[in-house]
This record gives structure tokens, sequence and C-alpha cells, in this order.
């Protein structure tokens, strides 16, 4: 079953995925373990039920799915930059990248020569892309933040709810082996207001079709008046 089965086709869904890039000089960078498969695999399930996607992505070795708009980004300001140009137009915000939180200060522009036995770099926090999408950008429709933890699961992702403002939270505890960042696998807690939901653990592929699934009948929750349209199955949560 496509992603989109039972749903009104046509849905506008913007999604960050993989690590970016803070440099440090012309050959160095800071960067995270993000791999991108499963925002790349949200895209799919998105697009395979006909839906629009615009994939903003960060440095990965993933194929682009065919039929996806793509723009490629390497830093968290180039991130910000273009989730702020197109999110308006979006009905669906799905924030799976996993941004530096803090970029050099001073990037050389020629190459670090070691000098001393140590070296201090000075780091900057970077802006908070996710954080920005109701205030900053004015953005009104559905918004699923991603928080990866290795401790606390639900009361650090029901922070990220509350302070980020978003309608889910998808949380992975990243500690677990054999889950999360470079696995083919994954296993989340969606974190609503006011309650949660534990699905199976599952490959990134089918876990992403699933969530596909949710976040369209989440978005229609709440942005679909029942009157309007005689179809709708309003869905339990
Ligand atoms: N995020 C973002 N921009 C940032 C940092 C994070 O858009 N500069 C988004 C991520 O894409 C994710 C969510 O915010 O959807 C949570 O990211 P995470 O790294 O788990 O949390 P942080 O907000 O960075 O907080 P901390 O690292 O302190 O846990």
């Amino acid at each position: 079953m496509s992603a989109g089965c039972n749903q009104t086709r046509g849905v506008r869904i913007l999604i960050t995925a993989g690590p970016t890039r803070e440099p440090l000089d012309p050959v160095r960078f800071l960067t995270n373990r993000s791999s991108g498969k499963m925002g790349y695999a949200l895209a799919h399930g998105f697009q395979s039920g006909g839906h629009s996607v615009l994939l903003v992505s960060g440095p990965t070795v993933l194929d682009v799915p065919d039929g996806i708009d793509f723009i490629p980004v390497e830093t968290a300001a180039e991130m910000y930059e273009a989730v702020n140009h197109a999110i308006r137009r979006m009905d669906i915000a799905v924030f799976a990248a996993a941004v530096a939180d803090y970029t050099p200060r001073h990037p050389s522009g020629q190459k670090i020569k070691k000098t001393g036995e140590t070296i201090t770099l000075e780091l900057v926090r970077t802006r908070d892309i996710l954080g920005s999408a109701r205030g900053d950008f004015g953005f009104t429709g559905t918004l699923v933040g991603f928080a990866a933890e290795t401790e606390q699961l639900e009361a650090n992702a029901r922070a990220k709810l509350l302070g980020k403002r978003c309608d889910l939270i998808i949380a992975n505890d990243v500690s677990k082996p054999g889950i999360g960042f470079d696995s083919d696998h994954n296993e989340v807690l969606l974190v609503y207001p006011g309650y949660n939901e534990a699905p199976p653990a599952a490959s990134k592929h089918d876990l992403a079709h699933h969530l596909a699934r949710t976040i369209l009948n989440l978005h229609q929750r709440q942005h679909t008046n029942p009157t309007d349209d005689p179809s709708f199955q309003p869905t339990p949560p």
C-alpha cells in the first residue's frame, strides 16, 4: 500500500534530511553521523502517495528519488536559508536533518597548519531551523520534528515538542545498538501534545511509509473541515 492511500492527493511537503557540514578551513569540516536514510525514505513515502515533495538535504551518498524537488545544501546556515525561502508554500514540514548546533566562529580561508601541541576551536551557535518555523518563518501547516536522544527519550522529546511548537516529534534513542544513525532499521516514539504512540521497530523504509501515512492523517485531522469532505474518515489518535 502506498503512503498516500485514502489521503487527499497533492499535499506539499518539505523535508530536511542528512547532516550539515560546518567548515573549519577549505579541506576540513565538522559534521555528524547522520546518513540521511530516514529523511530520504520519508520523501519516497510521501512521493509514492502522489504528493509533492521538496527535499532540502545536507551531503549524503543517497540517490534522490525520482520526481522529488531537491535542494542540496552544506551548512546549517544554507539549510536555514533554503527552508526559509520555501516553507510558506508548504502544507507539511518534516525536519529530519541532523543540523549542527555549533559552527566555527572564524573558518580559515587557508588550510590550517599544525603549530602547537593543542588547538582550540571557537564555535558559535547555529540558528534553530525547526525552532524558527512557527515564529520567524510564519509557518502554519503541520510541523514535525525529530529528536535524537541518548537518555530520557520521552521527556527530552516532549520538551522539543513544546519548545519548537511542533505537532509531532518523532523521537529515537540513538544509544540503542542496531537502530538510528547509520542503521537501516529504526524504532521511534511518536510524541504528540498529550499522548505518545510506539509503532513497532521496522526497516527505515517500512517505518518511513508508516510515518508518512501517520503525518498525512495528522495533517488531514488538523486542516480538513469534515463537513467539507464527505469521504473523510477520522483516524483515532
Ligand atoms: N533542528 C533544526 N535546526 C537546528 C537544530 C535542530 O532544524 N539548528 C531540528 C532537527 O532537524 C530536529 C529537531 O530540531 O528535527 C531536534 O534536533 P536535535 O538535534 O535532536 O535537538 P536540538 O534542538 O539540537 O537540541 P539538543 O541537541 O540540545 O538535544
